[in-house]
């Protein structure tokens, strides 16, 4: 089967990475794509929101499969658009992406149907955010309603920040439209997980937990990002929570969209605080998460399109995911400056030090193939993943994998998997 997968970051590089170990693939497509997806893919010049354009692309290449990798395009309705068509494709239609596409609506749904999370407020002016400020409890956590690339969330000490948070989101309006409505939110204290599955609409099949490190630098300090590193699985993501979250969380979600008329159908990603008071969710998306997936799917054993096809046939309820006894780290090689100002266009060297080596993968993000050879093209550049027996093996060849590579502006977190040694 011909398999085209929408997105151009390491996730996308680590799903199409996947597919081709599986017999059923014939060859791999992906749009746009990144310099590192060019080696081992055609990549076709057309944009994640350019739905007819892709939908007449996987019509005239007879592609069997789209997968879409990223939010936009979901929040967007290109599954819609698919499906329209009779085009075969992998993720949840508008009206399920939304569960990612407006916390409002996410804040709404848990609250009908009883799932744990965060108390919270919905609030549509600055003047109604300002008023429900002045009687909370502090800290507290403020978030643009829309999706702004998982950087539209204030955390505030104090009721003077939040103030000026609700200027930045609301009037200011840094995160665009995405601010005009916000939610307002308790702020929760605990171990932070992810925890994606795959979901056919009645059916959901968790994979192996990860943990995320969002801020930009050492020691959990500097802005949010869309991630700096991974490791997985998360030891404090025991079997007996994950049998609580079953109940509490994951089912029922997957049954609350049925039961709205939004089956979901793709990946679905609980982020998790595992607080005193029992795991409650932080946030969800409609996909896969970046860099969880560069962690995840290198453990994976199942055969990823068969695991695609399941949840598109709605046959899942046959599928049993396997993950290896192993683990896992990502340490994502970031230009220095991101999440804010800067520079691109640098030369990366050492990339060919990975060819050959079992258990060791570099994942392209913003990287672009030029006549001066790989060069860099985006905030995060490349995601290094490195397997091990345990967490911290695999923390030591990750760490040691880091440094076969290099550009002028390199910048990376020295603290990934930190959390899981102060255990
Ligand atoms: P989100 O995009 O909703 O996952 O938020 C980004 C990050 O902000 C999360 O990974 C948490 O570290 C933090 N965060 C979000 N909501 C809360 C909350 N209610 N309490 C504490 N931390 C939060
Ligand atoms: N790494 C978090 C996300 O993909 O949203």
């Amino acid at each position: 089967m011909k398999v085209l997968v929408v997105g151009s970051g390491g996730r996308e590089h680590a799903i199409v990475w996947k597919l081709l170990q599986s017999p059923k693939v014939e060859k791999v497509y992906c749009a746009p794509g990144n310099g590192g997806i060019s080696q081992i893919a055609e990549c076709v010049p057309i944009g994640a929101m350019e739905f007819e354009k892709l939908a007449d692309y996987a019509e005239k290449e007879g592609i069997g499969l789209t997968v879409i990798g990223m939010d936009d395009p979901l929040v967007g309705g290109v599954v819609d658009v698919f499906e329209a068509r009779g085009l075969r494709v992998f993720g949840p239609r508008a009206n399920a992406a939304i569960i990612e596409g407006s916390k409002a609506f996410s804040k709404e749904l848990m609250k009908k149907y009883g799932i744990p999370t965060a108390a919270y407020e919905v609030v549509h002016s600055p003047e109604e955010a300002r008023a429900y400020l002045e009687t909370s409890e502090y800290p507290i956590v403020l978030k643009a309603d829309g999706l702004a690339l998982g950087k539209g969330v204030l955390i505030c000490q104090t009721k003077e920040e939040a103030m000026a948070g609700v200027d930045t989101l609301m009037v200011q309006k840094q995160f665009g439209s995405a601010g005009d409505t916000i939610v307002i939110e308790e702020f929760m204290t605990g171990r932070e997980v992810s925890v994606l599955s795959f979901c056919d609409g009645r059916t959901i099949r968790i994979m192996t937990s990860a943990q995320d490190h969002k801020r930009a630098k050492d020691g959990d300090r500097g802005l949010n990002t869309g991630g700096m590193g991974t490791f997985s699985p998360s030891p404090f993501f025991t079997k007996e929570i994950e049998e609580e979250c079953m109940e509490t969380i994951f089912r029922p979600t997957l049954a609350a969209m049925a039961a709205e008329g939004r089956p979901f159908t793709g990946v679905l990603f609980f982020g998790l605080m595992l607080t005193e008071k029992g795991p409650k969710v932080l946030e969800y998306n409609a996909r896969f998460g970046d860099p969880e997936t560069q962690v995840v799917l290198p453990r994976m054993e199942n055969d990823l399109l068969e695991v695609f096809e399941a949840c598109v046939d709605g046959t899942l309820d046959q599928v049993e995911l396997r993950f290896a006894d192993n683990a896992a780290v990502c340490v994502v090689l970031a230009s220095d400056g991101y999440p804010e100002h800067y520079e691109r266009g640098f030369v990366i060297e050492g990339l060919e030090r990975f060819e050959g080596r079992d258990g060791y993968y570099c994942f392209h993000a913003g990287t672009k193939a030029t006549e001066k050879g790989i060069v860099t093209n985006g905030g995060r550049v490349l995601g290094v993943t490195a397997l091990g027996g345990d967490l911290h093996e695999a923390k030591r060849n990750a760490y040691e994998a880091v440094e076969w590579v290099g550009f002028e502006n390199k910048y990376f977190r020295h603290d990934i998997g930190q959390a899981f040694e102060e255990r």
